[in-house]
């Protein structure tokens, strides 16, 4: 059976990209598809500046959300990355197989360093490193999909190069994985600046729609969505930005094709209003879920912990098996490969 591992950082609220470009796939395709395991990467959340209080909370709050959008804990894995030590296990490793040219390269290392860097602060060693962090998250578990949203793809690439090095250096160790993308909506963009990404960890804006947004705040987003100049409702990313982002955000929520959808629109104003009723439904069942696993924080608490469990064992062959393939002494002799070494064979 396929497997599939996929993740969500708790450095804000989780928005309609994260939802519309992962999420909803992970609920409605991959746990019923594959053997699936979905992480919420704490870790990941402090490779920026950061409130240990507020990642802890958004880190409940990203899983109670995970299931909220529908993942099933019978149908698939969902725990806390920093509940499972082979993460960081197995990324010292990796570290010793990347370059560091490679994690220069890494487009979103750039984009956020140089931010961090205007701002006058300081760039984390972790920022650089984290997409190594990222390649140990879906190596450990042998995953063959990686389902992401557009922006992901770089790493994913990443974590592929990294397992056929190790492969070829070591010893076959990993399953080469792949990413796979929704076929709208891959890249939802900020409503208000149609030229960025709608990320959840940008300064809370009027541009992004968070899953949790009440439904009038979701129309007022969205009905004062930037549109582009002109009048006719058409579908082109590069010309009409703000317009393809709205028209891939419809398509997304009812199902529709972009191309199709346009031509039963006349005017910007008709395409928002039924583009912000679709959010607004689309989001109603995830928010009342979110409202009754609140009331039951017992649940959450368990279906982590059982999660991590589960994933601990999916993790821990592989990467023990990673330690022995690199050159590392195992902390308990295995008796064939102690007698093989008293013989002196291969030493
Ligand atoms: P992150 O918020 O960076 O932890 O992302 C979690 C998942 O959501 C990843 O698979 C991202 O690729 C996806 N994602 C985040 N923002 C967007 C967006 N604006 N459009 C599409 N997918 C997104
Ligand atoms: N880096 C991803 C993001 O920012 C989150 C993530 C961490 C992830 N580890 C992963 C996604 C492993 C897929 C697989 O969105």
């Amino acid at each position: 059976m396929t497997r599939v591992f996929s993740g969500v950082k708790p450095t804000g609220h989780l928005t309609l990209g994260n939802y519309l470009g992962a999420m909803r796939r992970w609920a409605e395709v991959d746990q019923h598809a594959a053997d699936a395991l979905f992480c919420v990467v704490d870790l990941h959340a402090l490779t920026v500046d950061h409130d240990p209080a507020r990642v802890r909370r958004l880190s409940r709050q990203g899983a109670t959300l995970l299931l909220a959008s529908g993942l099933d804990p019978e149908r698939c894995t969902v725990f806390v990355q920093s509940h499972v030590d082979e993460h960081a296990r197995l990324s010292y490793l990796l570290e010793c197989v990347a370059t560091d040219g490679e994690m220069r390269r890494m487009i979103q290392y750039k984009e956020k360093a140089a931010r961090e860097q205007r701002r006058g602060g300081s760039v984390r060693l972790s920022l650089l490193t984290y997409p190594v962090l990222m390649a140990a998250d879906i190596l450990a578990y042998g995953a063959d999909e990686v389902p992401v949203g557009d922006d992901q793809r770089q790493h994913v690439e990443l974590a592929r190069d990294l397992a056929v090095r190790f492969n070829q250096r070591y010893g076959h160790t990993f399953v080469v994985p792949r990413a796979t993308k929704p076929g709208v909506a891959a890249r939802v963009m900020n409503l208000q600046d149609p030229a960025s990404k709608m990320g959840k960890s940008d300064d809370v804006g009027p541009g992004i729609v968070y899953l949790l947004d009440e439904p009038d705040v979701v129309r007022r987003k969205v009905m004062r969505a930037v549109t582009d100049s002109g009048r006719e409702v058409v579908y082109d990313r590069e010309a009409r930005p703000g317009l393809a982002n709205l028209l891939e955000i419809l398509a997304a929520c009812t199902g529709g094709d972009p191309e199709l959808l346009r031509g039963a629109y006349t005017s910007y104003g008709e395409l928002k209003r039924d583009t912000a009723e679709a959010v607004v439904e689309m989001l109603r069942p995830v928010q009342q879920r979110h409202k009754e696993l609140c009331a039951d924080p017992a649940y959450v608490e368990g279906v982590l912990r059982e999660g991590a469990e589960r994933a601990r064992g999916m993790a821990r062959p592989t990467v023990d098996a990673a330690y022995r393939a690199i050159g590392l002494l195992p902390a308990v002799a295995e008796p064939a490969v102690a007698e093989r070494e008293a013989a002196g064979a291969g030493v």
